[in-house]
């Protein structure tokens, strides 16, 4: 059973879970500020729900690599959006700041 590792949680689920669900349903705080009711809810078009990931996960799809190819994101940093993220291994994931998680402030690790 693959392990989701965020916010000081470890969350076993299925292989090939969603992690943004992954994470909203065990109550860890994925989108900031407005974008908790701002956001696409997961098709993958607001680009809310960056995260950086440790482990392994999907390979990015079409949908992923178009928003991350527009401001701010950037397909040069390393984030994935975890609604468009398969979780496959035991990933960690690290949130960071900003409305579209693109700051490299972190706002919560895999530990806490
Ligand atoms: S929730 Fe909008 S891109 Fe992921």
């Amino acid at each position: 059973m693959p392990t989701v590792t965020a916010q000081g949680q470890t969350i076993e689920c299925e292989p090939g879970a969603n992690l943004r669900q992954v994470l909203l349903q065990h109550g860890i705080a994925l989108h900031n500020d407005r974008s908790q009711w701002s956001n696409c809810r997961g098709i993958g078009t607001c680009g809310t729900c960056a995260v950086q990931i440790q482990g392994l996960v999907s390979e990015t799809n079409w949908r992923e690599q178009t928003r991350r190819s527009h401001p701010p994101h950037s397909l040069m940093q390393d984030r994935r959006l975890a609604c468009q993220t398969r979780v496959l291994g035991d990933p960690k994931v690290t949130k960071f700041d900003g409305f579209w998680r693109q700051d490299e402030l972190i706002c919560w690790s895999a530990d806490g």
